[in-house]
Protein backbone atom coordinates (compact mmCIF):
# COMPACT_ATOMS: atom_id res chain seq x y z
CA UNK A 1 0.00 0.00 0.00
CA UNK A 2 1.24 3.34 -0.63
CA UNK A 3 1.25 5.96 2.69
CA UNK A 4 0.68 9.34 2.75
CA UNK A 5 2.54 11.39 5.46
CA UNK A 6 2.54 14.67 6.41
CA UNK A 7 5.24 15.83 8.71
CA UNK A 8 5.54 18.55 11.05
CA UNK A 9 9.16 19.29 9.94
CA UNK A 10 10.10 21.65 13.16
CA UNK A 11 8.80 18.63 15.23
CA UNK A 12 10.68 15.92 13.76
CA UNK A 13 13.87 17.57 13.24
CA UNK A 14 13.86 19.17 16.74
CA UNK A 15 11.80 17.03 19.09
CA UNK A 16 12.56 18.82 22.71
CA UNK A 17 14.34 15.78 23.63
CA UNK A 18 16.05 16.10 27.32
CA UNK A 19 19.65 14.86 27.00
CA UNK A 20 20.41 15.96 23.29
CA UNK A 21 22.11 18.77 22.03
CA UNK A 22 18.73 19.10 20.08
CA UNK A 23 17.17 21.98 18.91
CA UNK A 24 20.77 23.11 18.20
CA UNK A 25 18.94 25.22 15.14
CA UNK A 26 21.31 28.55 15.24
CA UNK A 27 19.27 29.65 13.05
CA UNK A 28 16.05 28.86 13.80
CA UNK A 29 13.68 26.10 12.97
CA UNK A 30 13.71 25.29 9.54
CA UNK A 31 10.55 26.16 7.46
CA UNK A 32 9.37 23.04 4.90
CA UNK A 33 10.38 25.53 1.83
CA UNK A 34 13.20 25.93 3.46
CA UNK A 35 13.18 29.72 2.37
CA UNK A 36 15.66 31.77 4.74
CA UNK A 37 14.00 32.86 7.85
CA UNK A 38 15.63 35.83 9.88
CA UNK A 39 14.32 35.09 13.26
CA UNK A 40 15.79 32.70 15.87
CA UNK A 41 14.32 29.94 16.68
CA UNK A 42 11.04 31.13 15.80
CA UNK A 43 9.01 27.97 15.93
CA UNK A 44 10.75 26.26 18.24
CA UNK A 45 10.43 29.34 21.05
CA UNK A 46 6.65 28.45 20.66
CA UNK A 47 7.40 24.48 21.83
CA UNK A 48 8.70 26.13 25.43
CA UNK A 49 8.82 23.07 27.23
CA UNK A 50 12.34 22.23 28.68
CA UNK A 51 11.96 22.62 32.31
CA UNK A 52 15.04 22.61 35.11
CA UNK A 53 15.53 18.64 35.24
CA UNK A 54 16.02 18.53 31.64
CA UNK A 55 18.49 21.43 31.83
CA UNK A 56 20.37 19.28 34.20
CA UNK A 57 20.15 16.71 32.39
CA UNK A 58 21.24 18.14 28.75
CA UNK A 59 24.28 19.76 29.62
CA UNK A 60 25.62 16.42 32.17
CA UNK A 61 24.47 14.17 29.33
CA UNK A 62 26.68 16.43 27.10
CA UNK A 63 29.64 17.03 29.23
CA UNK A 64 30.44 13.62 31.21
CA UNK A 65 31.73 11.78 27.73
CA UNK A 66 35.07 10.52 27.16
CA UNK A 67 37.46 13.14 28.17
CA UNK A 68 37.20 11.74 32.48
CA UNK A 69 38.32 8.17 31.24
CA UNK A 70 40.97 9.48 28.60
CA UNK A 71 42.44 12.56 29.39
CA UNK A 72 44.05 11.78 32.67
CA UNK A 73 47.17 10.34 31.43
CA UNK A 74 47.63 13.39 29.04
CA UNK A 75 46.82 15.69 32.18
CA UNK A 76 49.19 13.61 34.51
CA UNK A 77 52.35 13.28 31.68
CA UNK A 78 52.23 16.98 31.60
CA UNK A 79 52.34 17.94 34.89
CA UNK A 80 54.07 15.26 36.29
CA UNK A 81 52.34 14.40 39.80
CA UNK A 82 49.09 13.61 41.24
CA UNK A 83 48.73 16.80 43.21
CA UNK A 84 49.51 19.00 40.24
CA UNK A 85 47.21 16.86 38.16
CA UNK A 86 44.42 17.52 40.48
CA UNK A 87 44.70 21.42 40.53
CA UNK A 88 44.86 21.25 36.58
CA UNK A 89 41.36 18.98 36.88
CA UNK A 90 40.24 22.03 39.70
CA UNK A 91 41.21 24.63 37.67
CA UNK A 92 39.83 23.61 34.46
CA UNK A 93 36.71 23.23 35.67
CA UNK A 94 36.53 26.28 37.38
CA UNK A 95 37.87 27.90 33.48
CA UNK A 96 34.71 26.17 32.41
CA UNK A 97 32.29 27.30 35.24
CA UNK A 98 33.09 30.45 34.33
CA UNK A 99 32.77 30.54 30.56
CA UNK A 100 29.26 29.30 31.55
CA UNK A 101 28.06 31.84 33.80
CA UNK A 102 29.30 33.99 31.54
CA UNK A 103 27.23 32.25 28.41
CA UNK A 104 24.54 32.47 30.88
CA UNK A 105 24.14 35.93 31.53
CA UNK A 106 24.37 36.02 27.22
CA UNK A 107 21.15 33.64 28.05
CA UNK A 108 19.32 35.94 29.08
CA UNK A 109 20.49 39.26 27.76
CA UNK A 110 19.81 37.44 24.21
CA UNK A 111 17.51 34.68 24.80
CA UNK A 112 17.74 32.67 21.20
CA UNK A 113 18.95 29.70 20.16
CA UNK A 114 22.17 29.26 18.79
CA UNK A 115 24.50 30.07 21.32
CA UNK A 116 27.87 31.43 19.99
CA UNK A 117 26.58 31.86 16.24
CA UNK A 118 23.58 33.96 17.89
CA UNK A 119 25.69 36.15 20.33
CA UNK A 120 28.52 36.94 18.04
CA UNK A 121 25.93 38.06 15.09
CA UNK A 122 24.45 40.27 17.76
CA UNK A 123 27.09 41.86 19.32
CA UNK A 124 29.80 41.89 16.77
CA UNK A 125 28.32 41.06 13.48
CA UNK A 126 26.99 38.43 11.21
CA UNK A 127 30.05 38.13 9.79
CA UNK A 128 31.31 36.69 12.88
CA UNK A 129 28.39 34.22 13.71
CA UNK A 130 29.09 32.81 9.89
CA UNK A 131 32.82 32.52 11.21
CA UNK A 132 31.72 30.63 14.29
CA UNK A 133 29.54 28.33 11.85
CA UNK A 134 32.14 28.21 9.19
CA UNK A 135 34.69 27.04 11.95
CA UNK A 136 32.26 24.55 14.23
CA UNK A 137 30.88 22.83 11.12
CA UNK A 138 34.66 21.62 9.52
CA UNK A 139 36.75 21.70 12.55
CA UNK A 140 35.11 21.26 15.71
CA UNK A 141 31.92 19.28 15.32
CA UNK A 142 34.07 16.65 12.98
CA UNK A 143 36.95 16.94 15.77
CA UNK A 144 35.30 16.65 18.35
CA UNK A 145 33.21 13.51 17.45
CA UNK A 146 36.61 12.24 16.03
CA UNK A 147 38.39 12.26 19.70
CA UNK A 148 35.45 10.64 20.77
CA UNK A 149 35.25 8.35 17.90
CA UNK A 150 39.18 7.01 18.68
CA UNK A 151 38.27 6.85 22.56
CA UNK A 152 35.37 4.85 21.60
CA UNK A 153 37.46 2.60 19.21
CA UNK A 154 40.09 2.26 21.85
CA UNK A 155 37.75 0.85 24.58
CA UNK A 156 35.85 -1.07 22.38
CA UNK A 157 39.17 -2.67 21.20
CA UNK A 158 39.56 -3.39 24.85
CA UNK A 159 35.96 -4.66 25.31
CA UNK A 160 36.15 -7.40 22.32
CA UNK A 161 39.86 -8.40 21.98
CA UNK A 162 40.98 -8.70 25.41
CA UNK A 163 42.41 -5.04 28.07
CA UNK A 164 45.63 -6.12 27.27
CA UNK A 165 45.81 -4.32 24.11
CA UNK A 166 48.40 -1.79 24.38
CA UNK A 167 50.25 -3.31 21.83
CA UNK A 168 47.74 -3.60 19.32
CA UNK A 169 47.57 -1.71 16.41
CA UNK A 170 46.49 1.50 16.25
CA UNK A 171 44.57 1.37 13.07
CA UNK A 172 42.49 -1.34 14.72
CA UNK A 173 41.64 0.98 17.18
CA UNK A 174 40.70 3.55 14.83
CA UNK A 175 38.86 1.03 12.61
CA UNK A 176 37.06 0.09 15.47
CA UNK A 177 36.31 3.77 16.43
CA UNK A 178 35.05 4.15 12.44
CA UNK A 179 32.82 1.42 12.61
CA UNK A 180 31.08 2.99 15.71
CA UNK A 181 31.05 6.09 13.73
CA UNK A 182 28.92 4.83 10.91
CA UNK A 183 26.96 2.84 13.41
CA UNK A 184 25.59 6.36 15.14
CA UNK A 185 25.45 8.20 11.64
CA UNK A 186 23.07 5.50 10.43
CA UNK A 187 21.16 5.43 13.30
CA UNK A 188 21.11 8.94 12.98
CA UNK A 189 19.76 9.01 9.28
CA UNK A 190 16.97 6.45 10.34
CA UNK A 191 15.34 8.11 13.22
CA UNK A 192 15.78 11.02 15.23
CA UNK A 193 13.60 9.95 18.12
CA UNK A 194 16.00 6.56 18.20
CA UNK A 195 18.87 8.59 18.59
CA UNK A 196 17.41 11.47 21.23
CA UNK A 197 16.29 8.17 23.88
CA UNK A 198 19.75 6.51 23.30
CA UNK A 199 21.10 9.59 25.03
CA UNK A 200 18.50 9.52 27.64
CA UNK A 201 19.53 6.42 28.51
CA UNK A 202 23.03 7.01 28.97
CA UNK A 203 23.18 9.49 30.62
CA UNK A 204 22.16 7.89 33.52
CA UNK A 205 25.28 5.05 32.94
CA UNK A 206 28.00 7.83 33.08
CA UNK A 207 27.04 9.20 36.52
CA UNK A 208 26.58 6.03 37.92
CA UNK A 209 30.21 4.60 36.69
CA UNK A 210 31.82 8.04 37.81
CA UNK A 211 30.06 7.52 41.52
CA UNK A 212 31.19 3.79 41.32
CA UNK A 213 34.80 4.70 40.28
CA UNK A 214 34.86 6.68 43.63
CA UNK A 215 33.30 4.27 45.79
CA UNK A 216 35.92 1.60 44.49
CA UNK A 217 38.67 4.27 44.83
CA UNK A 218 37.92 4.55 48.28
CA UNK A 219 37.50 1.05 49.45
CA UNK A 220 40.11 -0.39 47.52
CA UNK A 221 42.43 2.19 49.67
CA UNK A 222 40.80 1.86 52.68
CA UNK A 223 40.85 -2.31 52.75
CA UNK A 224 44.37 -2.62 50.71
CA UNK A 225 42.10 -5.08 48.85
CA UNK A 226 42.87 -5.76 45.16
CA UNK A 227 42.30 -8.68 42.89
CA UNK A 228 45.53 -8.42 40.38
CA UNK A 229 48.81 -7.68 42.51
CA UNK A 230 49.70 -6.10 45.05
CA UNK A 231 47.18 -3.00 46.23
CA UNK A 232 49.45 0.30 45.24
CA UNK A 233 50.71 1.99 47.96
CA UNK A 234 52.16 4.90 46.15
CA UNK A 235 49.83 7.75 47.26
CA UNK A 236 50.76 6.98 51.29
CA UNK A 237 54.39 6.46 50.60
CA UNK A 238 55.24 9.48 47.45
CA UNK A 239 54.61 12.91 48.18
CA UNK A 240 51.48 13.85 45.89
CA UNK A 241 54.16 16.69 44.70
CA UNK A 242 57.07 14.57 43.63
CA UNK A 243 57.91 15.29 39.95
CA UNK A 244 55.49 18.14 39.29
CA UNK A 245 56.80 20.03 35.99
CA UNK A 246 58.16 23.45 35.90
CA UNK A 247 57.10 23.99 32.62
CA UNK A 248 54.25 26.82 31.06
CA UNK A 249 53.78 25.21 28.44
CA UNK A 250 53.42 21.59 29.70
CA UNK A 251 50.91 23.10 32.52
CA UNK A 252 48.64 24.74 28.97
CA UNK A 253 48.89 21.20 27.34
CA UNK A 254 47.31 19.55 30.26
CA UNK A 255 44.74 22.01 30.71
CA UNK A 256 43.38 21.55 27.16
CA UNK A 257 43.09 17.77 28.07
CA UNK A 258 41.43 18.81 31.14
CA UNK A 259 38.90 21.29 29.29
CA UNK A 260 38.36 18.53 27.16
CA UNK A 261 36.82 16.63 29.93
CA UNK A 262 34.59 19.53 30.88
CA UNK A 263 33.79 20.78 27.29
CA UNK A 264 30.43 20.94 26.02
CA UNK A 265 29.06 23.17 28.74
CA UNK A 266 27.61 25.99 26.56
CA UNK A 267 25.64 23.58 25.22
CA UNK A 268 22.27 24.68 27.02
CA UNK A 269 22.81 28.06 25.53
CA UNK A 270 21.92 26.56 22.09
CA UNK A 271 18.23 25.57 23.41
CA UNK A 272 17.63 28.66 25.65
CA UNK A 273 14.48 29.61 23.50
CA UNK A 274 12.71 26.42 24.69
CA UNK A 275 13.33 26.98 28.13
CA UNK A 276 10.12 27.84 29.90
CA UNK A 277 11.59 29.99 32.33
CA UNK A 278 15.03 30.59 30.96
CA UNK A 279 15.80 33.48 33.21
CA UNK A 280 15.39 31.58 35.82
CA UNK A 281 16.38 28.08 35.08
CA UNK A 282 19.46 28.68 32.79
CA UNK A 283 21.61 29.98 35.95
CA UNK A 284 20.52 27.60 37.90
CA UNK A 285 21.25 24.49 35.35
CA UNK A 286 24.77 26.20 34.87
CA UNK A 287 25.22 26.70 38.67
CA UNK A 288 24.55 23.06 39.71
CA UNK A 289 25.59 21.16 36.81
CA UNK A 290 29.11 22.79 36.73
CA UNK A 291 30.57 22.24 40.54
CA UNK A 292 28.73 18.77 40.53
CA UNK A 293 30.77 17.25 37.40
CA UNK A 294 33.73 19.30 39.15
CA UNK A 295 33.50 17.41 42.19
CA UNK A 296 32.90 13.96 40.36
CA UNK A 297 35.73 14.71 38.43
CA UNK A 298 38.05 15.16 41.49
CA UNK A 299 36.46 11.96 43.18
CA UNK A 300 37.24 10.27 40.46
CA UNK A 301 40.81 11.03 39.23
CA UNK A 302 41.59 10.81 43.11
CA UNK A 303 40.24 7.41 42.80
CA UNK A 304 42.54 6.60 40.07
CA UNK A 305 45.09 7.87 41.87
CA UNK A 306 44.25 5.68 44.62
CA UNK A 307 44.11 2.53 42.95
CA UNK A 308 46.88 2.95 40.23
CA UNK A 309 50.50 3.67 40.67
CA UNK A 310 51.16 6.48 38.52
CA UNK A 311 53.34 5.21 35.82
CA UNK A 312 50.39 2.49 34.98
CA UNK A 313 48.12 5.35 34.53
CA UNK A 314 50.34 7.52 32.09
CA UNK A 315 50.34 3.92 29.93
CA UNK A 316 47.19 4.40 28.73
CA UNK A 317 44.39 6.04 26.68
CA UNK A 318 41.82 3.86 28.31
CA UNK A 319 42.20 4.27 32.03
CA UNK A 320 38.50 3.52 33.18
CA UNK A 321 40.02 -0.54 31.87
CA UNK A 322 43.10 -0.40 34.44
CA UNK A 323 41.18 0.64 37.48
CA UNK A 324 38.58 -1.83 36.57
CA UNK A 325 41.09 -5.01 36.24
CA UNK A 326 42.92 -3.81 38.79
CA UNK A 327 40.69 -4.14 41.39
CA UNK A 328 37.79 -6.63 40.03
CA UNK A 329 39.78 -8.61 37.31
CA UNK A 330 39.45 -9.34 33.57
CA UNK A 331 35.63 -8.88 34.41
CA UNK A 332 36.12 -5.75 35.84
CA UNK A 333 37.77 -4.49 33.01
CA UNK A 334 35.59 -6.01 30.47
CA UNK A 335 32.72 -3.99 32.23
CA UNK A 336 34.25 -1.09 32.47
CA UNK A 337 35.37 -1.27 28.94
CA UNK A 338 31.94 -1.53 27.59
CA UNK A 339 30.49 1.29 30.04
CA UNK A 340 32.95 3.65 28.74
CA UNK A 341 32.80 2.54 25.09
CA UNK A 342 28.40 3.27 25.74
CA UNK A 343 29.25 6.92 27.26
CA UNK A 344 31.45 7.42 24.32
CA UNK A 345 28.73 5.89 22.02
CA UNK A 346 26.31 8.56 23.75
CA UNK A 347 28.22 11.95 23.23
CA UNK A 348 29.16 10.59 19.72
CA UNK A 349 25.87 10.40 19.23
CA UNK A 350 24.42 13.80 20.48
CA UNK A 351 27.50 15.24 18.67
CA UNK A 352 26.34 13.99 15.32
CA UNK A 353 22.95 14.81 15.84
CA UNK A 354 23.68 18.35 16.88
CA UNK A 355 26.67 18.81 13.98
CA UNK A 356 23.85 18.20 11.63
CA UNK A 357 21.31 20.52 12.47
CA UNK A 358 24.08 22.69 12.67
CA UNK A 359 24.98 22.23 8.68
CA UNK A 360 21.81 21.77 7.86
CA UNK A 361 20.63 25.23 9.84
CA UNK A 362 23.85 26.73 7.93
CA UNK A 363 22.00 25.81 4.66
CA UNK A 364 19.11 27.22 5.05
CA UNK A 365 21.16 30.52 5.59
CA UNK A 366 22.31 29.80 2.01
CA UNK A 367 25.64 29.27 4.09
CA UNK A 368 26.24 26.08 2.30
CA UNK A 369 24.89 24.01 -0.82
CA UNK A 370 21.35 23.69 -0.47
CA UNK A 371 21.44 19.99 -0.59
CA UNK A 372 22.20 19.85 3.13
CA UNK A 373 19.75 21.62 3.90
CA UNK A 374 17.02 18.84 2.47
CA UNK A 375 15.34 16.02 4.43
CA UNK A 376 15.58 12.70 3.27
CA UNK A 377 17.37 11.51 0.02
CA UNK A 378 14.88 13.50 -2.07
CA UNK A 379 13.95 16.47 -1.17
CA UNK A 380 10.90 15.46 1.52
CA UNK A 381 7.53 17.45 1.27
CA UNK A 382 5.00 17.78 3.30
CA UNK A 383 2.38 15.39 2.11
CA UNK A 384 4.91 13.34 0.40
CA UNK A 385 4.24 9.57 -0.94
CA UNK A 386 5.98 7.18 0.04
CA UNK A 387 6.87 3.98 -1.96
CA UNK A 388 5.68 0.29 -1.76
CA UNK A 389 9.28 -0.98 -0.81
CA UNK A 390 10.31 2.39 1.24
CA UNK A 391 7.14 1.74 2.88
CA UNK A 392 7.72 -2.07 3.80
CA UNK A 393 11.42 -1.35 5.11
CA UNK A 394 10.23 1.29 7.33
CA UNK A 395 7.35 -0.41 9.00
CA UNK A 396 9.79 -2.89 10.21
CA UNK A 397 12.12 -0.19 11.95
CA UNK A 398 9.11 1.69 12.74
CA UNK A 399 8.30 -1.38 14.87
CA UNK A 400 11.88 -1.97 15.82
CA UNK A 401 12.46 1.60 17.45
CA UNK A 402 8.76 2.52 18.20
CA UNK A 403 9.20 5.95 15.88
CA UNK A 404 6.05 6.24 13.46
CA UNK A 405 8.84 7.98 11.01
CA UNK A 406 12.00 5.83 11.56
CA UNK A 407 13.18 4.57 7.78
CA UNK A 408 11.85 7.22 5.73
CA UNK A 409 15.15 9.37 6.27
CA UNK A 410 13.32 12.25 7.37
CA UNK A 411 16.36 13.35 8.81
CA UNK A 412 19.17 15.74 7.27
CA UNK A 413 20.51 12.83 5.21
CA UNK A 414 23.21 14.47 3.57
CA UNK A 415 24.81 16.83 6.37
CA UNK A 416 24.93 13.73 8.06
CA UNK A 417 26.69 11.88 5.60
CA UNK A 418 28.99 15.09 5.12
CA UNK A 419 29.56 15.28 8.85
CA UNK A 420 30.31 11.76 9.18
CA UNK A 421 32.94 11.57 6.01
CA UNK A 422 34.37 15.03 7.76
CA UNK A 423 34.81 12.95 10.91
CA UNK A 424 36.06 9.89 9.22
CA UNK A 425 38.68 11.89 7.60
CA UNK A 426 40.08 13.44 11.07
CA UNK A 427 40.10 10.09 12.40
CA UNK A 428 42.38 9.10 9.77
CA UNK A 429 45.06 11.41 10.01
CA UNK A 430 44.70 12.30 13.45
CA UNK A 431 46.01 11.38 16.98
CA UNK A 432 44.45 11.89 20.27
CA UNK A 433 46.57 14.36 22.19
CA UNK A 434 46.82 16.46 18.80
CA UNK A 435 43.73 16.37 18.41
CA UNK A 436 42.56 17.73 21.49
CA UNK A 437 45.13 20.44 21.32
CA UNK A 438 44.41 21.32 18.17
CA UNK A 439 40.28 21.55 19.15
CA UNK A 440 41.19 23.63 22.03
CA UNK A 441 42.89 26.60 20.25
CA UNK A 442 39.89 26.41 17.38
CA UNK A 443 36.99 25.92 20.37
CA UNK A 444 38.40 28.83 22.81
CA UNK A 445 39.40 31.55 20.36
CA UNK A 446 35.54 31.43 19.96
CA UNK A 447 34.58 30.69 23.49
CA UNK A 448 37.02 33.47 24.38
CA UNK A 449 35.77 36.10 21.04
CA UNK A 450 32.22 35.34 22.90
CA UNK A 451 32.49 36.20 26.39
CA UNK A 452 35.00 39.46 25.23
CA UNK A 453 31.00 40.03 23.77
CA UNK A 454 29.77 39.83 27.06
CA UNK A 455 31.98 42.58 28.05
CA UNK A 456 31.49 44.41 25.14
CA UNK A 457 27.60 44.23 25.81
CA UNK A 458 28.02 45.38 29.44
CA UNK A 459 29.61 48.88 28.07
CA UNK A 460 27.43 49.78 24.92
CA UNK A 461 24.27 48.38 26.49
CA UNK A 462 24.58 49.22 29.84
CA UNK A 463 20.86 49.23 30.59
CA UNK A 464 19.76 46.22 28.49
CA UNK A 465 17.58 43.79 30.44
CA UNK A 466 20.03 40.90 31.59
CA UNK A 467 17.77 38.85 33.83
CA UNK A 468 21.02 37.00 35.42
CA UNK A 469 24.00 39.33 35.91
CA UNK A 470 26.97 37.21 36.84
CA UNK A 471 29.92 39.20 38.56
CA UNK A 472 32.23 41.09 36.16
CA UNK A 473 34.94 39.25 37.43
CA UNK A 474 33.69 36.09 35.66
CA UNK A 475 33.98 36.60 32.05
CA UNK A 476 37.08 38.63 33.11
CA UNK A 477 39.05 36.07 34.70
CA UNK A 478 37.35 33.28 31.66
CA UNK A 479 38.87 35.79 28.85
CA UNK A 480 42.34 36.29 31.23
CA UNK A 481 42.81 32.37 31.24
CA UNK A 482 42.07 31.82 27.95
CA UNK A 483 44.03 34.14 26.25
CA UNK A 484 46.92 32.49 28.47
CA UNK A 485 45.89 29.62 26.69
CA UNK A 486 45.77 30.89 23.35
CA UNK A 487 49.16 32.77 23.70
CA UNK A 488 50.46 29.91 24.63
CA UNK A 489 49.51 27.42 22.21
CA UNK A 490 50.52 30.09 19.55
CA UNK A 491 54.18 29.88 21.12
CA UNK A 492 54.33 26.36 21.36
CA UNK A 493 52.86 25.48 18.01
CA UNK A 494 53.20 28.62 15.82
CA UNK A 495 52.36 26.49 12.83
CA UNK A 496 49.18 24.48 13.89
CA UNK A 497 48.29 28.12 15.28
CA UNK A 498 48.33 29.79 11.83
CA UNK A 499 46.75 26.99 10.37
CA UNK A 500 44.30 27.12 12.61
CA UNK A 501 44.27 31.01 11.94
CA UNK A 502 44.23 31.03 8.15
CA UNK A 503 41.63 28.80 8.43
CA UNK A 504 39.36 31.06 10.07
CA UNK A 505 40.58 34.40 7.67
CA UNK A 506 39.67 32.16 4.59
CA UNK A 507 35.71 31.99 6.07
CA UNK A 508 35.91 35.37 5.26
CA UNK A 509 35.62 35.56 1.63
CA UNK A 510 33.45 32.58 1.80
CA UNK A 511 31.09 34.93 3.75
CA UNK A 512 30.97 37.38 1.30
CA UNK A 513 30.29 35.00 -1.63
CA UNK A 514 27.84 32.78 0.17
CA UNK A 515 25.94 36.07 0.77
CA UNK A 516 26.08 37.71 -2.02
CA UNK A 517 23.61 39.15 -3.37
CA UNK A 518 20.80 37.25 -0.42
CA UNK A 519 20.50 40.01 1.32
CA UNK A 520 21.77 43.27 0.58
CA UNK A 521 21.59 44.51 4.21
CA UNK A 522 22.98 41.93 5.79
CA UNK A 523 26.15 42.26 3.77
CA UNK A 524 26.51 46.20 4.48
CA UNK A 525 26.08 45.16 8.04
CA UNK A 526 29.12 43.23 7.58
CA UNK A 527 31.07 45.04 6.19
CA UNK A 528 30.42 47.65 8.68
CA UNK A 529 31.14 45.03 10.86
CA UNK A 530 34.92 44.59 9.22
CA UNK A 531 35.53 47.86 8.84
CA UNK A 532 34.48 48.74 12.34
CA UNK A 533 33.97 46.14 15.52
CA UNK A 534 31.73 47.21 17.79
CA UNK A 535 34.20 47.90 20.55
CA UNK A 536 35.48 50.67 17.73
CA UNK A 537 32.16 51.70 17.41
CA UNK A 538 31.51 52.18 20.95
CA UNK A 539 34.71 54.43 21.13
CA UNK A 540 33.90 56.82 18.42
CA UNK A 541 30.33 58.10 19.73
N1 LIG B 1 33.31 16.67 27.44
C1 LIG B 1 33.05 15.69 26.45
C2 LIG B 1 33.92 14.49 26.67
O1 LIG B 1 34.61 14.43 27.64
C3 LIG B 1 33.25 16.21 25.07
C4 LIG B 1 32.26 17.21 24.63
C5 LIG B 1 32.41 17.56 23.20
N2 LIG B 1 31.75 18.77 22.91
C6 LIG B 1 30.49 18.91 22.49
N3 LIG B 1 29.99 20.07 22.37
N4 LIG B 1 29.74 17.86 22.22
O2 LIG B 1 33.90 13.57 25.88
Amino acid sequence: SVTSNTFDFAANLFPLSSSNEAGYAPIGAPTASGQRHGGLGAALEKHKTLTYMNGLGLIIGIIIGSGIFSSPSQVNMNVGSPGASLIVWAVAGVLAWTGAASYAELGGAIPLNGGSQAYLSKIIGELAGFLFTWVAVLVLKPGSAAIISIIMGEYLVRAFIGPDAETINIWVNKGMGLVGLFVVTFLNCVSTKLATRINDTLMFLKFITLITVTILGIVVAATGLSYSGEANTEWKTKSWFEGTSTDVSHWAVALYAGLWAYDGWDNTNFVVGEFRNPSRDLPRVIHSAMPAVIICYLLANMSYFLVLPLAALNSSNAVAVLFGGKILGPIGALVFALVVSASCFGSLNSSTFTSSRLLYAAAKEGYTPPIFGRIGFKAAEPGLQVTRSQNWFAKRLQRMFGDEEAGLFFTPVYALIFNGLLTAIYVIVGEFGELITFYGVAGYSFYFLTVLGLIILRVKEPSLERPYKTWISTPIIFCCVSLFLLSRAVFAQPLKTLIVIAFILIGIPVYFWRIQGRDQVAKREALGALAAPAWWQFWKK
